[in-house]
């Protein structure tokens, strides 16, 4: 037990004795079952524990509260890792009225049966409470693991009640690393779902939160923003880890050899990370917690029974089940007399979004020959392609870098000579070979438009159709003049100094300012190519590609007004100001239209 804050206190237990949470995951640091006090003119609970600390924990309130008897019990979550003592609590406490949503206390009748929690509060998305001091809102977040959880906001002490948000593996008088077993925790409990995720950190966004205060783990009270940002990274399915992860199962060690042999090729390619998981031997929930982590996964398994080895079934399944997207993978088959797998891994992931099947399949027979070591060679130099053009050692005139202009989207990079900036374009186009010429577009209201005019020299980012949102809204929604869009982020530089975007394009060119025309809104600049380098093959990402796949559906149901071309931003009113700016990606009044 202890204090969050002047009024709230901690009265959770922590779990060693548990093998396996949720009967799957292993913990070998324990686990614990969070629960909260306010101590306020009225007396609240937050939330009970596991069934096994039903006495630990009704002597944390007591102890806690000496002669004071709790007013409410607060339910964020029915699963029985938190719910488990209600019947408990209440045998203790009858006059505590119950506050929950119609969805948990329809769950609290199924387990407990129709006669528990006779005084019951049921509480609508945004309802409130009043404790006398603290002001407390219920936030819904369906599918955060359950339909029926809820965050509860205090907007007295600007704590969050985050329900299984923001926890992790291992009892809280364990000192570990947060962010591995947080992941670990995040892509298991609720990795499906991604979106729920993002839409209610949407409504947490609006909230001003200093503590965050969850059903597992630590109570969160520092660097607010990392763990944020881990959740909107794993929420979006960003990646997070460059370099390539190898999962595999081998039988006699056949397939075994072409992964050692692949790593090795990999490293020789300039890869600047490779994990490598054997499926049958390690912590199945690291293996899938990773692979959601790195943009790049390769698969090795054997044909068996007709179809592929058991623990890379389960392995896939796994992936499949969490909504695995956003990636590129490479596939390594071994079969002796009827090799099957690939085509099995290849319909076991059609369902998945924008995932990049790499076309150079390895089909080993029995065991590696020439032939399936220059396949295992072809698909460590495409799956390296980006990290070797980034590099010095890059092909820096592979004018087929041209090929990658179309209507597309760009981060142009630029330098003031003090600070790396970059700015979404979607006007670049070749307009002569001979000598090769590329015409840009830049607004003229924008810092990079300043910085070409001055400095003369640019590099055209080409984004590939694995750039999530984010970086729209990191490169296109803020100004470089406020804002180092490039602070702590490592990448590489193109011979004139300016940055290379270290993901999700696949070509730089480097430009040399040759002519500038001023046609309006916007600088035309004519410019020469002094370096042009390919990085991978996946496809350009067109306006219609963003527009389609890429950009949120704006949530206009049930709304007037105007929405956001851009960004989906909408401005509910009935007629919008003509000097109206987007707060969110800062476009005029003409990039909206009308909600229909
Ligand atoms: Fe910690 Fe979804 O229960």
């Amino acid at each position: 037990m202890y204090k969050v804050t002047d009024s709230i206190y901690y009265v959770g237990v922590n779990d060693h004795k548990i093998d396996l949470f949720e009967g799957q995951y292993k913990v070998p640091h324990g686990m614990c079952y969070n629960s909260y006090i306010i101590d306020d003119d009225k007396v609240l609970v937050m939330d009970t524990v596991d069934q096994n600390f039903k006495h630990e924990w009704l002597d944390n309130i007591a102890s806690t509260l000496g002669d004071k008897k709790p007013d409410y019990l607060v339910v964020q979550h029915m699963e029985p890792d938190h719910s488990a003592n209600i019947k408990n609590f209440l045998e203790v406490y009858p006059e505590a009225t119950v506050v929950g949503n119609a969805k948990t206390f329809k769950m609290m009748e199924q387990f407990f049966g129709n006669d528990i929690a006779p005084k019951r509060l049921v509480v609508e998305n945004g309802g409130t409470l009043d404790l006398g001091h603290h002001q407390l809102t219920f936030v819904f977040a369906p599918m955060v693991h359950w339909p029926e959880v809820m965050f509860t906001y205090d907007a007295t002490d600007k704590v969050l009640f985050s329900a299984d948000a923001f926890g992790k593996f291992g009892a809280q008088d364990v000192e570990e690393d947060w962010e591995s077993e947080g992941r670990r925790y995040y892509i298991g409990i609720v990795g499906k779902y991604g979106m729920q995720v993002t839409n209610v950190l949407k409504k947490a966004a609006d909230l001003d939160i200093q503590i965050i205060a969850p059903l597992h783990g630590p109570v969160l009270k520092e660097k607010l923003g990392y763990y944020l940002d881990l959740y909107t990274k794993w929420s979006g399915y960003e990646t997070e880890k460059e370099g390539v992860m190898i999962a595999y199962t081998s039988v006699y060690g056949h397939t075994k050899a072409a992964v050692e042999k692949l790593v090795n090729l990999l490293k020789a390619n300039q890869c600047p990370d490779v994990k490598v998981y054997d499926l049958a031997r390690c912590d199945m929930s690291e293996a899938v917690a990773d692979a959601f982590a790195y943009g790049k996964l390769v698969l090795a398994t054997t044909t068996y029974n007709a179809d592929i080895f058991p623990f890379m079934n389960e392995f896939i399944d796994h992936l499949v089940e969490r909504n695995y997207q956003n990636k590129t993978i490479g596939i390594i088959e071994n079969g002796t007399w009827a090799p099957q797998a690939a085509k099995v891994i290849i319909k076991k992931l059609s369902t998945l979004k924008n995932i990049n099947l790499n076309e150079n399949v390895v089909h080993i027979m029995s065991a590696l020959n020439e032939t399936s070591s220059k396949q295992l060679e072809a698909l460590a130099s495409d799956l390296c392609s980006e990290y070797v053009g980034a590099s010095d050692t890059a092909n820096k005139n592979d004018m087929t870098a041209l090929f990658r202009l179309g209507y597309g989207l760009y981060v142009v990079t630029t330098n003031d000579g003090k600070m790396d900036n970059g700015c979404i374009v979607n006007t670049v186009s070749q307009v002569a070979d001979s000598p090769t010429r590329v015409a840009v577009c830049i607004n003229k209201k924008n810092y990079t438009d300043h910085i070409i005019d001055k400095t003369g020299i640019m590099n055209i980012n080409c984004l590939s159709t694995e750039a999530p949102f984010e970086v729209f809204k990191q490169y296109g929604f803020q100004s470089g003049r406020a804002v180092n869009k490039f602070e702590n982020m490592k990448f590489h530089r193109t011979d004139n100094g300016l940055a290379i975007l270290p993901q999700y394009i696949n070509a730089v060119i480097s430009l040399k300012v040759e002519n500038k025309l001023d046609i309006g809104s916007h600088h035309m600049y004519i410019c020469t190519v002094e370096e042009a380098r390919v990085l991978s093959k996946v496809p350009t990402m067109t306006y219609t590609y963003y527009q389609d796949h890429v950009k949120p559906k704006p949530e206009t149901a049930g709304k007037k007004g105007w929405v956001c071309k851009v960004c989906g931003y909408v401005y509910e009113g009935d007629e919008l100001p003509e000097d109206f700016v987007c707060p969110l990606c800062k476009h005029g009044a003409s990039d909206f239209e009308r909600i229909e």
